[in-house]
Parts: structure tokens; sequence; C-alpha cells
């Protein structure tokens, strides 16, 4: 039955013009259609003054003047100041009786004729069988006695007309518990405001309530921490005399008990029957009582009071009633202390997070909505019905590092202290700040394990979590304590703040163990270095602090990389985000440890490359700049792998290099008796062919190092230098040793014997020449005497310290035969501290060519 027809309800669009003319006002009202605008002169005034309506000989001038047509009308008043004696009513009749009204919002939207007292009317009318329904938005209405007034001057009065006559169900303020009147079937909203107020809007919705229940139905929301609200019987002060129902729904907070009072009851003088108060409680018990007695005090939960009234004598009294309803805390607060005096820096904090709770907290015995208790004070706590469950306790702890310099290098241990176990709320996060009074870098190790970074692709899932910031707020990430972790050590210059929260736990104060280990040490340049250890077990990322958001503006991380003997790491930029710089460029660098070591360098503005191979251990220095735009974060992933070992290879190679020894014996004995036979034959030489060393066996190396053959170089060209780049990839900063993949280069330097005294083995060609670069490097010099063609060469200790390069073998002196220069692809023994990485040297090649080359030469 409830229809869909919204009857528009236009109040407000009254246009009006004012003219003042010597002694007249003059103003122009166009009606909404719908609304009648009514002015009425304030009877009994003295002042004496007419309303007239239109102009000329039409004009008709009256004490009271009604407008009903939606046309513009000239309206004089023959006084300059009409609202000091005329009032207007804007009237407007919502009628749901004949048609099905759904819900209708009504704005009284006027703020014209301010200088007159307004009175907005609205005539309500539904079937006669049914309550009409007024819903206020909160804040809902508050009632008050008939004789006060609203303290924002805007004043409602509802009333309902039954057969008996006009009921004054009450007068009503904004901003109260009332969501919701019901009443009788016909009735009148009147809004009044007075002259110079101007109308602050304010809807309310009409629609058909439910059948007839009683004659007003009250609905009635009790919020938490609101002392007492009073409500006032119909007809309050002159009295209700009709035989009716009134009824009051109360909404009552969990946790709150309500008690009812009833003051300044006048009972009606009852022809027949009595006045009966009825209670029905949200646990569904009901009773009545006598508004003489007591009425329900300390319960609990929502409940509704229905008045019934007696039919009273007129003449004498009728009902009259001011119901009190108070609403308090139902439960009993929970009491603790909290002493932090022997806890140094130590301070708490508690907090609701449930806002739908009704926990009051207090310190000291003062309500907080968050309770903080200051470092080196003792407070007393209380918590009134709070789920412990809803709050938040967090502690903070101070710490003032020494100096670097100082004597105190044991470092301190961030461990959680025992707070007080009266206490009951879990400890949920804990952090320690820091502070670092003199220049200094704040050391972070893990007591017991190594420590990991969160990332996307390898989160923690650690009992806790430690979130690493600076304290200028950004974060340097997240880690955890974890056995299979790769971070040794974090160093961060500055402040730094430490937070645990629980991840897989929920009390963190369960937590005894120590988190991190702190030490100080001299400043840095860096803002953060982290000292890491990849291991084989599988990949590490390295994010830049502040991962996935960019690194602050100007700021620069390194990582030391360690890689141990006989592995290599992989290092790929798997994720990198690069600004507009302003100012500055970013740096990407890459850099053996030894401060001799080639570095590899990438700036915003070149492209990276996917992957570098380290050998040995390195730092990556990345260096912001002062972004324009963008940011700058790089996630790189680097991967451990141990290099290949082919143990049958370097059976094979020993084999090899003992034969050799063998055949060289054999040669030289060969040679000695050969030289007995004929002494003056001087025409020893070797031919070393050019072309691929041979190994018996077919060996392969035995490391995976022939396969990037950086010692193999003898001479680099710079497309073999940057053979690993493309053009625009290139390094911004090489020097120009010879380098590849980042790792050292055995340079080759061929014998360049002094040229003007002897004939030698020179060879000037560049192809094959190093000289005055990288001669500090791993320098092989090559050697003439056949009984040296194979050597064990070492790295960084030049075997030409016997034969220097004022060698000079004296066959060649006399041969023609210049054959030693050809030794295209010498490989170097190298002999590292565990003898593995033993390998035969060119001495296979007189192994299975030199002899019968030899033979013949000789
Ligand atoms: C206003 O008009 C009425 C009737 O026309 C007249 O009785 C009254 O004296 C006038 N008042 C003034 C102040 O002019
Ligand atoms: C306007 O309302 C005030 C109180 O709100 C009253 O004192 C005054 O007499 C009223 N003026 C007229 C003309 O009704
Ligand atoms: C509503 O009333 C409460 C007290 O009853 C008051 O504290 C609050 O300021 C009022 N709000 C408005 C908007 O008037
Ligand atoms: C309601 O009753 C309580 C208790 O007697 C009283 O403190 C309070 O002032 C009363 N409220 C009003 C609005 O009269
Ligand atoms: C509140 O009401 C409950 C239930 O009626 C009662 O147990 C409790 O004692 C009351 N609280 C106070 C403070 O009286
Ligand atoms: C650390 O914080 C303290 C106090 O907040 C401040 O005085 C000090 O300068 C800060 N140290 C650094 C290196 O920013
Ligand atoms: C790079 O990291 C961001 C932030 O975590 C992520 O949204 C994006 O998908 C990543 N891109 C690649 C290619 O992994
Ligand atoms: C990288 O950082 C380390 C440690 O501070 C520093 O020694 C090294 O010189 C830096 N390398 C480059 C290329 O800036």
């Amino acid at each position: 039955m409830m229809g869909s027809c919204v009857v528009p309800v236009l109040i407000g669009l009254v246009l009006l013009q004012m003219h003042k003319i010597s002694e007249c006002h003059k103003i122009e009202v166009t009606p909404d259609s719908g609304t009648i605008v009514v002015f009425t002169k304030k009877p009994d005034q003295d002042l004496d003054c007419d309303v007239c309506k239109d102009e000329g000989p039409s004009q008709s001038c009256n004490s009271k003047l009604d407008l009903a047509e939606a046309r513009p009308t000239i309206v004089t008043f023959n006084c300059s100041q009409p609202g000091d004696v005329f009032t207007v009513e804007i009237n407007q009749k919502i009628d749901c009786s004949a048609t099905a009204c759904s819900i209708i919002a009504v704005h009284p939207d006027s703020t014209r004729f301010l200088e007159f007292n307004r009175t907005f009317n609205w005539d309500l009318k539904v079937q006669s069988s049914h309550m009409f329904q007024l819903d206020f938005p909160a804040p809902g209405m508050r009632q008050i006695k008939p004789s006060e007034s609203c303290p924002d001057k805007h004043t409602y009065t509802i009333i309902t007309y039954q057969r008996s006559g006009p009921n004054s169900i009450g007068t009503f303020c904004r901003n109260g518990t009332i969501s919701r009147i019901q009443a009788l079937f016909k009735g009148r909203v009147s809004l009044e405001v007075p002259k110079d107020t101007a109308l602050n809007p304010s809807d309310f919705k009409v629609s058909i309530g439910p059948d007839t229940e009683a004659l007003v139905v009250v609905d009635v929301k009790l919020p938490r921490g609101l002392p007492s609200v009073e409500f006032f019987t119909p007809n309050y002060g002159t009295g209700h005399y009709s035989e009716d129902k009134m009824k009051w729904n109360f909404a009552v907070e969990p946790m709150q008990n309500f008690t009812v009072l009833f003051q300044h009851y006048t009972p009606p003088a009852c022809q027949k029957e009595k006045v009966l108060v009825g209670y029905a409680l949200g646990d569904k018990t009901s009773f009545t009582t006598d508004p003489k007695d007591i009425q329900p005090f300390n319960k609990q939960g929502d409940f509704s009071l229905t008045l019934t009234n007696c039919e009273a004598k007129k003449g004498s009294n009728g009902l009259s009633l001011n119901i009190n309803v108070t609403v308090f805390r139902g439960g009993t607060p929970y009491f603790c202390t909290v002493d932090l005096r022997n806890e140094e820096g130590l301070s708490l904090q508690i907090e609701n997070k449930n806002p739908e709770s009704s926990c009051e907290m207090s310190l000291n015995s003062v309500a907080q909505e968050k309770i903080v208790v200051p470092a080196g004070t003792k407070a007393d706590l209380s918590f009134l019905d709070c789920p412990v469950q809803d709050l938040q306790l967090t502690a903070t702890k101070t710490i003032d590092c020494p100096s670097a310099s100082s004597r105190d290098t044991s470092g301190t241990s961030l461990t959680i202290p025992t707070l007080d176990p009266s206490l009951h709320v879990p400890l949920h996060q804990f952090t320690w700040l820091l502070r670092v009074l003199d220049p200094g870098t704040v050391d972070l190790t893990s007591p017991i394990k190594v420590l990991h970074q969160s990332v996307p692709d390898k989160e923690c899932n650690d009992r806790v979590s430690l979130l690493i910031s600076e304290t200028d707020g950004s974060n340097i990430g997240q880690f955890c304590s974890l056995a299979e972790g790769t971070i040794q050590k974090i160093q961060i210059k500055g402040n730094v703040s430490i937070t645990v929260t629980p991840k897989t736990i929920k009390d963190l104060s369960q937590e005894k163990g120590s988190f991190l280990k702190v030490a100080m040490s001299p400043e840095i340049n860096e803002n953060v270095i982290y000292t890491v250890s990849p291991s084989v077990s599988g990949p590490m990322y390295l994010a830049t602090p502040n991962w996935p958001d960019g690194l602050n503006p100007s700021s620069s991380v390194t990582w030391i990389v360690s890689v141990p003997q006989e592995h290599k790491v992989e290092l790929q930029f798997t994720n990198v985000s690069k600004p507009v710089c302003d100012s500055g460029h970013t740096e990407v660098a890459i850099s053996p440890l030894d401060p001799q070591g080639q570095t590899q360098s990438w700036r915003e503005d070149q492209i990276f490359v996917n992957t570098v191979i380290q050998q040995q251990s390195f730092f990556l220095n990345v260096s912001n700049c002062e972004p324009k735009s963008g940011s700058f974060a790089v996630l790189s992933k680097v991967t451990l792998y141990k290099e290949a070992k082919n143990f049958l290879s370097i059976i094979l190679a020993v084999v090899g290099v003992l034969l050799l020894l063998v055949i060289i014996a054999l040669i030289v004995v060969c040679v000695i008796l050969k030289r007995k036979k004929k002494p003056m034959t001087n025409r020893s030489s070797i031919f070393l062919p050019r072309g691929k060393p041979f190994l018996p066996g077919n060996a392969t190396f035995p490391k995976s190092r022939a396969d990037n053959e950086s010692h193999v170089y003898a001479s680099i060209d710079d497309s073999t230098m940057y053979g690993n780049f493309a053009d625009k990839n290139q390094p911004a900063e090489v020097d120009n040793r010879p380098w590849s993949n980042g790792h050292q280069v055995d340079a080759y330097h061929p014998f360049t014997g002094p040229s003007d005294s002897t004939p030698s083995a020179k060879d000037s060609s560049a192809e094959y020449s190093m000289d005055g670069r990288g001669g500090d490097r791993d320098a092989y010099q090559p050697f003439l005497s056949p009984p040296n063609t194979f050597n064990l060469a070492r790295p960084r200790s030049p075997l030409v310290s016997q034969g220097s390069i004022r060698f000079e073998d004296r066959r060649m002196i006399d041969n023609e035969l210049h054959t030693f220069k050809s030794f295209g692809d010498i490989n170097p023994i190298r002999l590292s501290a565990d003898e593995s990485r033993l390998q035969p040297q060119m001495g296979s090649d007189t192994d299975s060519n030199t002899e019968p080359e030899y033979e013949e030469a000789i």
C-alpha cells in the first residue's frame, strides 16, 4: 500500500523584492505551489500597521493576508518595521490518506522573510487507522519543556488532532536522542524561527507509520556517556485528560545500565481505571508498576515504557509526568599500576582499537582515549569493559648509544624488558630508538643467527618481524632472524629505530631472547652498509632501503658481498626503477674489495646489464641523485654457485704434466747426447704453434674459468674488453686496464728483450703487447730456454725474475729461426693455496708437437 507517489515538498522558492518607500515596506511574494504564505498581525499590537495586497485601485488592506496562488504578488506594509508587528507562516499540507505516500524528505528551505518571525507548518494526514511517522536524522531531537526554547532558536512542536481536540505531543530541539516519533493519523509539525535568525536547513522524513498502537510512540537511542535524558507526557503542564496510551522505546548501548525516574508526577483525576506503567525489557521480561512506585533501576539492555492514562475529569488535574532516564557504565573497572621508574627510557602506550567497544580507560583516574605512560614515571591505570583483544600495548625504549670512541665496545643486546605482570594487555609492538649523539654508525647484527630482509620474492616468515628505520621516518626494510639468512651486519649512519611486531605469535612479551646486537663504529659515508654472505642454498635479494619505494634523495647504500673461494656470484638487477634527476646522477657501481680492482658502473641514463658475474668479494654501491621525478629503487638478486670441479680432468692434467716432465727429461737427455755428438750445433729451438693448446687425453680445463677465457687474452682489444656490453651499456667509468667480467686478467707480457744489443724475440706488434698497461698485474713473461718451456706459473709472482728481460738465449742469437714468439694461447698455471687450481700449461704443446719439430730443427 506504500505506493511510489512522492509528493515534492518545496517550501522555499518564494521570490521577494523589497522597496522602502517612506514609511512603507513593499515586498513581492510568490508562494510555491502547494504552500500558503500567511502574514498575521500580532494581537494586541499598539503599532498601527496594515498589510496590503496588490497596488493601485485593486489594493486591499487588512491585518492578515493569505497568499495561496503561485503568482507574484505585491505586498505592502504601511510601516517601516513590519517584522515587529507581523509574523509569517508558511504552511504546507502533506496528505497521505488518499494516495499512499512513501518517505518524503522535508526541507524548510527559505532564507526569505528574515525580518519576520517565521513559522513553518507541515500539516500531515494519513489513513485514520495509521500513525504518521517522523524520522529525524542523527543527531536526533531532544524534548524540552513547552516553556523552554531551543539554544539554536529552531523550535519544533508536534501536535496531533484527535476527536477530543488537539494534543501537544511536545516541544523539541535539534541534537538529541529521539530518532523517530509516530503519532496518530492527523497532526502538524511546526518549526519556529525568530526574526533575524537564518534558517539552518534540517531535514526530517515523513512516512506512513504502523497501525494505530498508541497516541504517540517515541524511539530513543541512548548513547554512551550521556548522563540523563528527559521526556514529557503530551500536554505537559496543562495535563492530559483522555484515555490514551503513550510509548517510549529505548535502545541502550551494551555494557550500560539504565535507571528510570519519574519526576514531577501530577496524577490525573481518574473517572475510572487508573494510570498504568508497563515495562518490556530486552530479556523479554515485562511488568507493570504504578507511577508512584520505584521504577526500574540498574538494568541492562533495551527496554520500552508504556504509559496508559485514564479518562480524567475535566476541570481537575490531567496527567503530567516528567520521565528521567539515566544511563551509566555497568561494569566494574580493572585496576593496575605500571612502574617504569626502573626501566630507563621505557615508555608505554595503550590504545583501544575497537571503535565499537564500550571500553573506558583511565590514567591516574582521568579518562583517556589513549593511555601514554611516559618514561620514568609510575601510573595507576583502570580499564572498564575493555576486552583484552581490543587493546593494543606498544612500548618504546630510547637508548642513547655511546660514541664510537668510548671504551664500551661490548655492544648492547636488544631484549624486551619484563613488564608488570598485572598489566594483562598483550604486547603488540616494541620499538627501540637508538639515539646517536656523536656522529657515528650503528652496527646491527643478529645475536644468534643471521638476518634476512623480507622482499616480495622471499618474505620473512619468522615469529616476529623487525622493521628497521632511519629516524627521519624512512624505512630501511623489514627483517627477520633466520638460520638461512644472509645479512651478517647492517650499518646505519645516525639515529635508528627498530620496531618488532609479532608475526606468528600473539604477545611479544613472551619473547625473552635478544633480537639484535647493537654496537657503535665510526661514521660512514653511506647511509647504510650491508655485509652479506650469499649462500649456495638459494638466491638472496638485495633491496635498496625503502623498497619498493625509492631511496631517499642523495642517499647511498653499499653492500659488501663476500664470495668464498672457488665460488662465483651471479648478480642480476631484477627490478630497477629510475628517476629523472634534478641534479647529480644515480649510480650503481660494482667494484672488487681490492682497491686496485676494476669498477663497473651505470647511471640512470644508461641501460643496466642484466647479469654480472663476480668471482671475488665485491662492493655494490648504489647512490641516488636529487630526483626531479620518479624514484630510484634497485632490487638485485645474488646467486652463489660453487665452481664446477672436475676431478677427472685434474687427475688427467696432473698425469699430463708428469708425462710432459718425462718427455722433457727425454729431450734433455737427447739434446745432451746430440751435443756430445755435435758440440757446435746450436740450432735448438722450439716451435710452439699458434692455436688451441692440446691437453693430454683431450681433457678439459678443470674449471669453468676456461669458458670465460679471461686469462687467455694476451692482449685485449676494445671489442673483447667490452664484449659483455652493448655499446650503450658501456660502463660509465672504465679505466683502461684489461678486465673481463670484473675479475682479474692474467695479463700476458711478451718478452721484449733488449733490442739494442741483441737480436731477440722482440715483437713490437701491439697485438701481443700490453706494455705500460697493467704492468703491475699478474704479469707473465715468456721465457725461451727449452727446459723452461713448461713452468708452473704463479699469478703475481712472475717467473721472469729468473729469466729477466735481459735474458738472452745464446742459441737465439745465432739462430735465424725465431719461433718463440708464437705462443698464441698460453695458459699459465695458477697454483692456488690448496693446489686444486692446478692446470697444465703450455707443456702440452711440447708434449705433442714440439718433439718432432724439435727433432727436425735439430
Ligand atoms: C495603515 O493603513 C491603515 C488602513 O489603511 C490605517 O488605518 C493606518 O493608520 C495606517 N498606518 C500608518 C502608520 O500609516
Ligand atoms: C517574535 O518572536 C519573539 C520571541 O521569539 C517574540 O518575543 C516577539 O514578540 C515575536 N514577534 C512577533 C511580531 O510576533
Ligand atoms: C549536541 O548536544 C551535546 C550535548 O547535549 C553538545 O555537546 C553538542 O555540542 C551538541 N551538538 C551540536 C551540533 O549542537
Ligand atoms: C535525572 O535524574 C538524575 C538523578 O536524580 C539527576 O541527577 C538529573 O539531574 C536528572 N536529569 C534532569 C534532566 O533533570
Ligand atoms: C549493571 O547491571 C548489571 C545487570 O543488571 C548488574 O549486574 C551490575 O551490577 C550493574 N552495574 C552497576 C555498576 O551497578
Ligand atoms: C639523534 O637524535 C637526537 C635526539 O633526537 C639528536 O639530538 C641527534 O642530533 C640525532 N643524531 C643524528 C645523527 O641525527
Ligand atoms: C618491481 O617491483 C614492484 C614493486 O614491488 C612490482 O610491483 C613490480 O611488479 C616489479 N616488477 C618486476 C618486473 O618484477
Ligand atoms: C663502494 O663503497 C665502499 C664502502 O664504502 C667504498 O670503499 C668503495 O670505494 C665504493 N666504491 C665505489 C665505486 O664508489
